[in-house]
Parts: structure tokens; C-alpha cells; sequence
């Protein structure tokens, strides 16, 4: 299946673990709706790990807990398409996943066919207990063969954590997404830890084909699977600018059904939420020798900078704009606009200076002006 942006949803691995079921599911499904995620753009809900038997069946099918899923994985695609998103679920290229639940390892061609019967839209693939003896990129390729053969459109989302160079050989899979990164988890070190990574293979990034930075923990405040220390508003908007100036997928992980006005505020922002889909998909690059003081140049003519202070100090940003393409006879400025404030800050011309407080960011549209 071909995807042009970033794919946008809802996973249960942050906040449930192994503690999913369709309970949760359908209630996460009418939140989804009914408090504007849709809307925003997260389309799927995707199932993670621990939601099988620890069995196949005779025919060598996979089987929903009954315990968790009663009315069977069909039913509970029925209802997620009944409010008008998608649906996904999690596997794995090894002989179990990462949990110890059945894995897909030559069972690709089966799986995929169930998975098209229940209707899933999107396939988290994970590399838990590979053999030593395939390469990921042969085991990736061959559930892609099968999905693209299965008489579904289904969503290949590849999660080998950038391991054996992912990056290399990721695109010759048929995968929409990779996860370039290890696991999040909730606390301010790993958003740090997962940009410092990211900082290496962004390069790679590029449309039909997106580095996955893992979910987001924005709203989960200590709280569930990957609960740990927690961050502060700040430091999760800072998390979220990061995401969506890299162009990630945008997966949330928190429980969205208590997600307070902040928390909400933070994922459903339009203005940042377009930075990450952009239909160009242009490469970013750093400005004026700051490593984290970044450009990317937008589809409709506009750039937008992303400011991330990683840093315990205050950063003072220095951006000079013939950086940023504008020469010293242009007669032309950028007018500024502030995304997470909506602030208009008007016109300037040749550059702007500013301070950015420890584990804060900002990001900028930067729209051409005459002056
Ligand atoms: C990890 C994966 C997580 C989650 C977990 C489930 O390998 O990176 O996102 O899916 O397995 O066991």
C-alpha cells in the first residue's frame, strides 16, 4: 500500500501493554470521534502487541484472546470503521512477537489473508526472535508480498528500532513506515535520546517511506505502559515539534479519553499538525552552525524553522536569513508567524534573534515579503 504523508493515529502499547481489549478499543474509537482526533487527522487505531492465544489454531490461524476480544477481531474492525477510521493491527516477522504471542515467521501469506478478512488497514510488523538466519529486509519484503497480494489495502508499519541498518534497506520492503528508533518511553530523556538519533538518519526520511520516531507520549504524565518520570507541558510540546518538524508519524499513545484541554491543545494543533504533513516532504537542514536551530522549506513557497533547546541553559538563536535563501539586494523579508501561539510577529528583514528557555522549542512559519 502507497501512503504520501505521514501516517496519523492511535496505538495502544503506551498506555495499555498488555492490558488491551475491546472495551478499551471501542471507547478509544467514540473518543477518537467525538473529541475532533479524527478531524485533526489521526485516522487509525491500531491495536499493539498481546491480543492473541498464545496458540494458533488447527488451521495454523491466528486467534483473538476471547477473553479480551469476545465479539472476535472482525467485530471490532466493524465498529472502528462504523466511526470512520481505520484499523490496525500488531505482528511480528519472528517466530513470536516481542511479548512471546504467535509471530508472523512463515506464516506471512496466512496472516495477511486473516487480517484482510477481519479488515485491518494497517499492519505493525515487529523484529522480536527473528532467526539468525534471515535478513529483516527478506522478511519485511515477503509480508509485504503478502499484504500487497491479499486483496486488502493494508499499511505496512515496520518496527525493527533501526536495527541492522534499517535505514539501508527499509525502502526495497514495501513499508509506509519504520521505526528509526528504540522504544519511548515517558520521560524527557528519551524525547531527547529519540531526537539525538534521529539527528543521524533524517536524511533517509522521505515520502512513501517514513521514519517513525515511535508513539507519542504527549498527555501520559507518568501514567500507564511506558509511564516512567512524565514531562512537563512544555517539554511535550517540545516532543511533539520535534515529531512533526521531522515529519514523523504522529501515533498517540496516551489515554486520550483524559486528556485535559493542554494535552489536547497540543495534539490537535492544525498549524503544527500541517508542518508534519506537508505534501513536499522536503529534507530539513541546520541553520548557521546551531545543530538544533533547523530549516525546512514547505510546499506553498514558506519555510519553517524549528528551534529545539535539548539543553538544561538557556540557547540564545542567531538565523541569519541568507540562510535561509534570501540575498542581500532582495528588497524581500519573511513576516513570522509563531505556531504554537498563533502570535503574528510581523515583517523582518536580514535576521531575527531570540532565547529559547531549557527543554522548550519554537517553531516559525516564515511566509516571503516584500520590503
Ligand atoms: C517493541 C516495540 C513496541 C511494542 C512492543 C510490544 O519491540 O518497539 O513499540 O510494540 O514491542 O511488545
Amino acid at each position: 500500500m502507497v501512503v504520501s504523508r505521514p501516517p496519523m493515529g492511535w496505538n495502544s502499547w503506551n498506555t495499555f501493554g498488555p492490558e488491551i481489549d475491546e472495551q478499551t478499543v471501542r471507547s478509544m474509537a467514540d473518543v477518537m470521534v467525538s473529541e475532533g482526533y479524527l478531524a485533526a487527522g489521526y485516522e487509525y487505531l491500531v491495536i499493539d502487541d498481546c491480543w492473541a492465544l498464545r496458540e494458533r489454531d488447527a488451521n495454523g490461524r491466528m486467534v483473538p484472546n476471547p477473553e479480551k476480544f469476545p465479539s472476535g477481531m472482525k467485530a471490532v474492525a466493524d465498529y472502528v470503521h462504523s466511526k470512520g477510521l481505520k484499523f490496525g493491527i500488531y505482528s511480528c516477522v519472528g517466530n513470536y512477537t516481542c511479548a512471546g504471542f504467535p509471530g508472523s515467521y512463515e506464516y506471512e501469506f496466512i496472516d495477511a489473508e486473516t487480517f484482510a478478512e477481519w479488515g485491518v488497514d494497517f499492519l505493525k510488523l515487529d523484529y522480536c526472535y527473528k532467526p539468525l538466519s534471515e535478513p529483516g529486509a527478506r522478511l519485511y519484503r515477503r509480508m509485504a508480498l503478502a499484504l500487497d497480494n491479499c486483496g486488502r489495502d493494508i499499511l505496512l508499519s515496520a518496527c525493527s528500532w533501526g536495527a541492522d541498518e534499517t535505514h539501508k534497506w527499509i525502502k526495497t520492503t514495501g513499508s509506509s513506515m519504520w521505526r528509526s528508533t528504540g522504544d519511548v518511553v515517558d520521560s524527557w530523556a528519551s524525547v531527547k535520546n529519540l531526537y539525538e538519533i534521529q539527528r543521524g538518519i533524517y536524511e533517509y526520511n522521505g515520502a512513501l517511506c517514513f521514519n517513525d520516531m515511535d508513539m507519542l507520549i504527549v498527555g501520559m504524565n507518568g501514567k500507564g505502559n511506558v509511564g516512567v518520570a512524565g514531562c512537563t507541558l512544555e517539554e511535550y510540546r517540545t516532543h511533539f515539534s520535534i515529531w512533526s518538524f521531522f515529519g514523523s508519524p504522529l501515533m498517540m499513545g496516551s489515554d486520550i479519553r483524559e486528556a485535559d484541554d493542554d494535552v489536547k491543545a497540543i495534539l490537535q494543533n492544525p498549524a503544527v499538525i500541517a508542518v508534519d504533513q506537508d505534501p513536499a516532504f522536503r529534507q530539513p537542514y541546520t541553520v548557521h552552525g546551531n545543530p538544533h536551530v533547523w530549516a525546512r522549506h514547505m510546499a506553498d513557497g514558506d519555510i519553517v524553522l524549528g528551534i529545539f533547546n535539548v539543553d538544561d541553559n538557556p540557547m540564545w538563536v542567531f538565523v541569519p536569513f541568507s540562510e535561509l535563501g534570501i540575498g542581500r539586494i532582495a528588497g524581500r523579508g519573511f513576516q513570522m508567524t509563531d505556531l504554537w501561539t498563533g502570535e503574528d510577529l510581523g515583517v523582518k528583514k536580514e535576521q531575527f534573534t531570540l532565547s529559547v528557555a531549557p527543554h522548550a522549542s519554537k517553531l516559525f512559519r516564515l511566509k516571503l515579503a516584500r520590503l
